[in-house]
């Protein structure tokens, strides 16, 4: 067992998907069943969610994890961040039904400015920045402006979630195991325009628009039920996915810890170094492959086609907007 632990700061650990994650980040699932850790819970500085993240501490202890060495339950981000390896930032208002996550940019954009600066100027030397709180692509854009010293290649948002609900959708249409689809993949903005591909994803070896022939439910249920996906979950559960979120985020950074196996790519939202012509310094969904050694790059050379490229547009155009919408954050 290694004896140093990684240090991960979590903001809004005691909401909806602090409660999911934190547990299974103690249990080891996150950095696997060898590597201690060490959690650093940052809440608001009000009463009712310090307390309730006091409540989240109890139980952690009281899980008796092995691996959990340490556990720090703050609302002052210089503290909460000090020294991290690994900064999740999950904490910030989730939309309500009939909202896009657009809607909450203004609300939720200032937070990572803050957190950003206190990132910047606490975390550790190698720290990585995860952003989840939504609209997560623009939050995460204002996070990186605002941590200046670090390399843009640290931080990154979430699209794995889309490409969990995509992989899943093809699995149940084709019948068959998730474990036999691979490659499913999200371009763009996590949002309602983002673009959920179907031409590179395989279903047991082939081409997914060939394992599954109706053409039809692939050009339009598929992609529109992995968009609307977060919708429908807001109207069923009267709040948004969180088990799911937190699994997801597990496997966004489990999967950028670990080499990606030969000929495949994970959805991760990453700074656009023009890749595809998305344009340079957006923070977009990309093809990503990770080195085992912290390091990731977009895989080259997928073709988009004109079905894909017209849908990759209109996702850009979002994330520009959001970009305009939030340019005096960006300083
Ligand atoms: P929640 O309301 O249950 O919890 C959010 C927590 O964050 C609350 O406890 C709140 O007190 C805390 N918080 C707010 N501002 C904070 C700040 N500045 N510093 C520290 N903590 C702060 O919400 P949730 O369901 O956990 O969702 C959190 C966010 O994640 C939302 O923005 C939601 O839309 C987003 N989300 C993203 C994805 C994705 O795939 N990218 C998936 C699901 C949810
Ligand atoms: C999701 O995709 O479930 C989250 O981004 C929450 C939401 O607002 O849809």
């Amino acid at each position: 067992m290694s004896s140093t632990p990684i240090r991960v700061s979590v903001t809004g650990a005691a909401g909806q998907i602090g409660y999911a994650l934190v547990f299974r980040i103690a249990a080891g699932e996150m950095f696997g069943p060898d590597q201690p850790v060490s959690l650093q819970m940052i809440e608001i500085p009000l009463e009712l969610p310090m307390q309730a993240l006091r409540g989240v501490a109890m139980e952690l202890e009281d899980c008796a994890f092995p691996l959990l060495t340490d556990i720090v339950c703050t609302s002052d981000p210089e503290e909460g961040f000090k020294d991290a390896d690994w900064c999740l930032l999950v904490g910030s208002k989730p939309r309500g039904p009939g909202m896009e996550r657009s809607d909450l940019i203004r609300e939720n954009g200032p937070i990572f400015t803050g957190q950003g600066r206190a990132i910047n100027d606490h975390a550790g030397a190698d720290a990585r920045v995860v952003v989840v709180g939504n609209p997560c692509n623009t939050n995460c854009l204002i996070a990186m402006h605002s941590a200046p010293d670090l390399p843009d290649e640290r931080f990154s948002a979430m699209t794995r979630l889309d490409q969990n609900r995509a992989q899943a959708q093809l699995a149940n249409k084709a019948g068959v195991a998730t474990t036999l689809v691979r490659n499913t993949l999200i371009w763009g903005n996590h949002s309602s325009t983002q673009v959920p591909d179907f031409f590179h994803a395989e279903i047991d070896g082939k081409p997914a628009y060939e394992a599954i022939s109706d053409r039809s439910w692939l050009e339009n249920t598929f992609l529109e039920n992995v968009q609307k996906r977060g919708a429908a979950i807001i109207k069923a559960r009267g709040s948004s996915s969180a088990a799911s979120a937190a699994n997801a985020l597990i496997g966004h950074v489990r999967d950028l810890k670990q080499a990606t196996p030969e000929g495949e790519w994970r959805s991760v939202c990453v700074r656009s170094d023009g890749s595809y012509g998305v344009p340079e310094g957006l923070i977009s969904s990309f093809p990503v492959r990770a080195d085992g050694r912290g390091g990731w790059e977009i895989q080259q050379g997928l073709e988009l086609n004109g079905f894909l490229q017209e849908k990759l547009d209109v996702t850009v155009a979002e994330l520009e907007e959001e970009k305009a919408l939030v340019s005096d954050l960006l300083g």
